[in-house]
């Protein structure tokens, strides 16, 4: 899938006859006995690149019930909270081990006024919110109180400026504000407001969607304000940025190729974005999150895989420019976009997350794993309320969605080594298109423990897999899958527990190759550790 070489190819003749021998006898049903062997050559002894911890990121905007009940509920508020942060959202995040949180857009951030939000909130400018529903923002959740959340949750703060409206001198000062040290008016401003020490601040984008909400602009001109806007954001004390420059809406890799192309450009970030949702039919019909067929099911993932390809794409013009690989990208923003729930504002994009949001996740995780060498972070769209989330609250209840679980079950891949592997399954065709299966990627922890997850597409039947362990000594495994009898199983704040991982033990080692038979539409981890003597 990823990688193959001479020795893997080898390798893989060696074992083809063993493991189709093996599935013949073993596991394969009699449905699936004539079928492709489906089977992975995993290069454990020889593993790649470090699977940043930051693709498991996630993005809070200022949008419908995202911040606003899905996170801040104020101190005051009758719900538990920590310091205005509500208790049950917290704690479910710090679970996850939440690596970063991008913050306020999002279309929002370049009609985001940064000095809107600080000092005391009853002063605090109220604002339209223009591009979501057009509800009054009063800015109650401002720079102070999303720095403190990071700060709960020990992640890193990713903070997106607003090229569109703002100005250079804006976010100058914000970086300033954030930041530095020195005795100045911003520092002063900030200590008035009761922070002393400076912030540290991780990521820092220079604009979102510059080529559309974010100022319509073409990608030339937008090369030059990034590189005056990146000269005056400057590193303060300790504190160095991550620079994000606004990349490409998907696959319009000559956006891409106008930011790499020349040095100037590229000496003022070291990241550049890429936004991909998966929209089921068009942006004008929309699938419903809950209520589809097979053929929607079918299409979404068929949608999703094509993350893949948008990858591969900007990679081969970065590649180009960029041999070394000193430039990340950064997927802030992907998933499911779907129809609004039924009698819900359509300004505040609340949809309902099922199992088929679970298999989405499990595929861009998996593809974000196996791109390691180039993504550096990701961040999935969006945290509450808000497209594929992973927690949605009403009132004081709170439920976590299938998407979320996916996050959990996946969180073992942060900072671990990627391992290059060669699939070869079955498809999973419907009407006249097919696409992969089983989605796979898998990884090496410093400790020496491997985790392979794995996805099965297909709503009907089981699929049997036998992972090659090369280099590797096998010893003991445990085993979780997420999955459910209905396709658009989900769970609700009546039914929290429609969608939830299970431990399991579909699987064998026989010599080193690992024998699972995968349930139709799940997703399954496997941690397999190290045999000591
Ligand atoms: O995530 C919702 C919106 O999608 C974001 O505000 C924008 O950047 C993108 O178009």
């Amino acid at each position: 899938m990823v990688r193959k070489n001479n020795l893997l190819i080898i390798k893989e003749m060696k074992h083809f006859l063993v493991t189709s021998m093996l599935f013949a006898t073993l596991l394969v049903p009699a449905h699936a006995q004539n079928a492709t062997t489906n089977r992975i050559i995993l290069a454990a002894d020889n593993p790649g690149p470090v699977i940043s911890k930051d693709i498991y990121g996630h993005f809070s905007e200022h949008l419908g019930a995202c911040i606003y009940g899905g996170l801040w509920v104020g101190k005051d508020s009758p719900i538990p909270n920590k310091d205005g942060v509500r208790l049950d959202v917290l704690n479910a995040l710090k679970e996850i081990q939440i690596p970063n949180l991008r913050w306020p857009g999002g279309c929002f951030a370049d009609t985001y006024h940064w000095r809107d939000g600080i000092g005391p909130q009853s002063q605090r400018a109220s604002i339209v919110n223009v591009n979501w529903g057009g509800v009054t923002e009063d800015n109650s959740f401002g720079t102070h109180e999303f720095m403190a959340l990071t700060e709960e949750l020990g992640c890193d703060a990713y903070i997106s400026g607003n090229v569109g409206s703002g100005t250079v001198r804006e976010m100058s000062e914000w970086v300033e504000y954030l930041t530095s040290s020195n005795e100045s008016p911003v520092t002063n401003l900030r200590k008035q407001n009761g922070r002393t020490e400076p912030w540290k601040v991780k990521y820092f984008a220079i604009g979102n969607e510059t080529w559309g909400c974010g100022g319509n602009m073409s990608a030339e001109y937008y090369a030059d304000q990034l590189k005056q806007y990146s000269t005056f954001l400057h590193n303060y004390g300790g504190n160095s940025l991550y620079k994000v420059a606004c990349g490409p809406g998907g696959d319009d890799f000559k956006w891409t190729e106008t930011l790499m192309k020349n040095q100037e450009t590229r000496n003022m970030y070291q990241g550049i974005s890429v936004h991909y949702y998966s929209v089921v039919d068009g942006w004008d019909v929309k699938g419903s999150a809950t209520d589809f067929t097979e053929r929607e099911w079918f299409e979404t993932f068929r949608l999703n895989y094509d993350m893949d390809r948008i990858l591969k794409l900007n990679e081969s013009v970065m590649n180009l420019y960029d041999p070394k690989n000193t430039k990340g990208i950064i997927v802030d923003e992907w998933g499911n976009w779907f129809r609004v729930e039924p009698g819900t504002n359509p300004g505040f994009l609340y949809q309902q997350n099922t199992l088929r949001d679970a298999l989405t996740a499990a595929i861009h995780l998996n593809i974000f794993n196996n791109h390691a060498e180039r993504v550096k972070m990701a961040n999935l769209a969006q945290i509450a309320n808000v497209l594929q989330s992973i927690v949605l609250t009403k009132g004081d209840k709170m439920v976590l969605t299938p998407t979320y679980y996916v996050f959990r079950m996946f969180r073992v891949h942060q900072n671990a080594r990627m391992i290059p592997m060669d699939i070869k399954c079955e498809n999973y065709t419907y009407g006249d298109k097919s696409i992969p299966a089983v989605s796979a990627s898998a990884s090496i922890n410093d400790n020496g423990v491997i985790h392979i997850s794995l996805a099965n597409l297909n709503p009907s039947h089981e699929i049997n897999l036998s992972c090659i362990l090369e280099g590797f000594n096998p010893g003991q495994m445990t085993g979780e899958v997420l999955t459910a009898a209905e396709m658009n199983a989900y769970n609700s704040f009546e039914n929290q527990s429609a969608v939830k991982p299970a431990s399991f033990s579909a699987f064998r080692m026989k010599d080193k190759t690992l024998e699972v038979s995968l349930p139709s539409k799940s997703v399954v981890v496997i941690e397999i550790k190290q045999k000591t003597k």
